[in-house]
C-alpha cells in the first residue's frame, strides 16, 4: 500500500515539472519571438536589423569583455589607463608586502617616452634612508607651512568619494605624514577624522564656502581655516581631466549629508560652473589669492591644466607689480592624462598639456621669472609609482601628488564607472550597501604603507643616483626612451633656463 502511495506522489512530482518545464519553454519561446519582431522592425539598429536576438549576444560581450580583458587576455603592460603591472605593483606596496621580481622586468626598456635614472659610479657607502627635508611653502602667510613628504594625496572630494574612503584616507596619510586635500566638494567631518594635515580645495561652485548665488562666503571659509588641520588653501582653476569644465556630481550622488556638507539641494544634479565668477583674468586670480590669504592666514595658491605658459608669464608681471609677497604661494600643475569622478572623453584625451610638457615648461618659465624659489611647484598626473614620482621630482617639482594611486591602495580595481554610484569597491558610491566592502581600519594601513612605500623607493633611486636627499634628484639624473629605442638625459631635452638674479630660497623669510 505504502509504495502505491510514493510511487502516485512522484508521478505528480515529474508531471508537474513537466508541466512547469513546458510552460518556461513556452514563456522563453514567447519573449525570443516578441524581441525578434521588435528587433527586426526597429530603425535605429543595423546589426539587431539584420540578426535580431542573436545580435544582442554582441553588445553582452563587449559589455563583459570590459571586465574579463582584465583577468583573461591583456597582457601585464598593455591597459591603460593603468596597466596591470602598475596597478600590482601600487597594491603590493600598499600591502606592504615583498616588492621584489624574479627572473628579469617585464618593462620594455626600449619603449619610447620611458624614464630611467643615472646611477652614479660610487654610490655612497650603506643603506639609503629617506629623510626628505621639510619645503616651506607661504613665507609671507601668517601662518607659512613647512611640509617634507614629497608625495601626497591629490584633490578628490567627499561626493566623488564615499565615507570610508575618505576616512580611510584621512586616517592613513596621518600615519604617513602626508597631507589630503579635500578636493572641490568642501570640508567633510570625515576628512579632519584621522588628524592628517589638509589642503582645503575651493572649486568653481565653491561647494562648503559658497553664498546662496555661489559667491565666496567669507565667514564660512574662516570657520573652516579655523581648523588647524587646514593647512593651506587651493583654488581650483582646472582640472586635467576636463579642462575648461566644471564638475558634474550626478544626482544620486548627493545625499542630504553631501547636499548640506556642499550647500546645494538633495538629490538634484550639480554641476559647477566652467570657471569661477569672480576670476576672469591674471589680475582677479591674484586679487582672490591675497584675499584668501589675508583673511585665512593660510598659503594659499592655485590648480590648474595648463595649454600653454603665456598666461604664466603675465601673472608673474603682475606679481612683480604687486611685489614678490602677493604672489601665489604654490601652484599645482595636472596633467591632461589626470583622472576624475567624471568627464567627457574627448576633454579627458584632446585637451590640456599633459604632465611630462606641462611640468618643465611651468618650472622653466617661473625660473625664467625668478620666482622658482617663492613659488612652490605641485604636480599630479600618472604619478603612482616610484619612477614617476622620481622622473617628477628630477624634473623640478617639489611635491607630487596622486589621486588613482591612493585609489588602487584603497582597492580600487579599475573599473571604471566611478560616476556611476556602483563602484564595487564601496570607494567612488554613496551606496551603503558597496561601501561595506571598504574596510576603514585596514585599508587606511594600506593608505599609509603605499604613501612610505613610494617614498621610501624614491630613496633607493636617489641613493643609487648618488643624492641623499630625492629633492637634489635633477635633470641630469634621469634619461628618456626615444622613438629609436635610444635615450637622451632629461636635461637635454628640457635644458635649465638661465634664472635672473632674483630671491633665492634662502633668502626667503
Ligand atoms: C574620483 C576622482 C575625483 C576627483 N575630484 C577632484 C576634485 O574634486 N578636485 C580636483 O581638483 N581634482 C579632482 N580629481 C583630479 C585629481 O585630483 C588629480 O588631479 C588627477 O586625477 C591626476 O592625478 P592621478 O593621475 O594620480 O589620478 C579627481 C580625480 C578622481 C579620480
Amino acid at each position: 500500500m505504502e509504495s502505491t502511495g510514493f510511487a502516485h506522489w512522484l508521478v505528480v512530482l515529474v508531471e508537474t515539472f513537466a508541466l512547469l518545464f513546458v510552460l518556461l519553454l513556452v514563456v522563453v519561446v514567447l519573449v525570443v519571438a516578441v524581441v525578434w519582431v521588435l528587433d527586426r522592425n526597429q530603425t535605429h539598429n543595423s546589426v539587431l536589423r539584420n540578426y535580431p536576438v542573436i545580435g544582442h549576444f554582441r553588445y553582452w560581450f563587449l559589455h563583459l569583455g570590459e571586465f574579463f580583458r582584465q583577468y583573461l587576455y591583456s597582457s601585464d603592460r598593455e591597459e591603460l589607463p593603468f596597466n596591470r603591472a602598475q596597478r600590482m605593483w601600487v597594491y603590493r606596496a600598499a600591502k606592504n608586502s615583498e616588492n621584489t621580481n624574479s627572473f628579469g622586468s617585464t618593462r620594455d626598456l626600449r619603449g619610447e617616452g620611458v624614464p630611467f635614472f643615472v646611477n652614479a659610479a660610487f654610490p655612497s657607502l650603506g643603506d639609503h634612508h629617506v629623510d626628505p627635508k621639510p619645503v616651506r611653502i607661504g613665507p609671507y602667510a601668517r601662518e607659512p607651512y613647512d611640509h617634507a613628504a614629497f608625495f601626497n594625496i591629490s584633490a578628490m572630494s567627499f561626493g566623488a568619494l564615499s565615507a570610508p574612503a575618505v576616512r580611510a584616507l584621512s586616517i592613513g596619510a596621518k600615519k604617513a605624514g602626508i597631507w589630503m586635500d579635500t578636493g572641490e566638494g568642501g570640508l567633510a567631518p570625515y576628512h579632519l577624522e584621522g588628524g592628517c594635515d589638509i589642503v582645503f580645495e575651493i572649486g568653481t561652485a565653491k561647494y562648503g564656502v559658497r553664498t546662496p548665488d555661489g559667491k565666496l562666503d567669507d565667514q564660512k571659509l574662516l570657520a573652516i581655516c579655523a581648523h588647524k588641520q587646514v593647512k593651506m588653501v587651493s583654488i581650483k582653476l582646472g582640472q586635467g581631466a576636463k579642462p575648461g569644465m566644471g564638475g558634474l556630481l550626478p544626482a544620486a550622488k548627493v545625499t542630504p549629508e553631501i547636499a548640506e556638507i556642499r550647500g546645494i539641494p538633495v538629490g538634484k544634479d550639480s554641476q559647477s560652473p566652467n570657471r569661477h565668477l569672480d576670476i576672469g583674468n591674471v589680475s582677479q586670480l591674484m586679487d582672490s589669492i591675497n584675499h584668501i590669504r589675508d583673511i585665512t592666514g593660510k598659503p594659499t595658491g592655485f590648480k590648474a591644466v595648463f595649454g600653454d605658459m603665456g598666461w604664466i608669464n603675465e601673472l608673474c608681471e603682475e606679481i612683480y607689480k604687486r611685489g614678490i609677497e602677493s604672489a601665489p604661494d604654490f601652484i599645482i600643475v595636472d596633467g591632461s592624462e589626470g583622472g576624475t569622478g567624471a568627464a567627457p572623453q574627448t576633454l579627458m584625451e584632446g585637451v590640456g598639456l599633459p604632465l611630462h610638457e606641462a611640468l618643465p615648461g611651468l618650472v622653466d618659465t617661473l625660473t625664467t621669472q625668478g620666482l622658482r624659489d617663492r613659488i612652490k611647484v605641485i604636480c599630479s598626473g600618472k604619478c603612482i609609482t616610484a619612477y614617476d614620482v622620481a622622473w617628477a621630482l628630477s624634473m623640478g617639482a617639489d611635491f607630487v601628488n596622486s589621486a588613482r594611486g591612493f585609489m588602487l591602495a584603497l582597492g580600487c580595481i579599475q573599473s571604471l564607472q566611478c560616476s556611476r554610484n556602483t563602484c564595487p569597491t564601496g570607494i567612488t558610491t554613496q551606496n551603503p550597501r558597496l561601501q561595506r566592502g571598504l574596510v576603514v581600519t585596514d585599508k587606511s594601513e594600506r593608505v599609509a604603507h603605499y604613501a612610505k612605500n613610494v617614498m621610501h623607493e624614491v630613496g633607493i633611486i636617489a641613493h643609487s643616483c648618488g643624492v641623499d636627499d630625492p629633492r637634489e634628484l635633477d635633470r641630469t639624473h634621469c634619461r628618456i626612451v626615444g622613438d629609436d629605442g635610444i635615450s637622451v638625459p632629461l636635461i637635454s631635452l628640457f635644458p635649465y633656463p638661465k634664472a635672473p638674479e632674483g630671491q633665492k630660497a634662502s633668502e626667503l623669510p
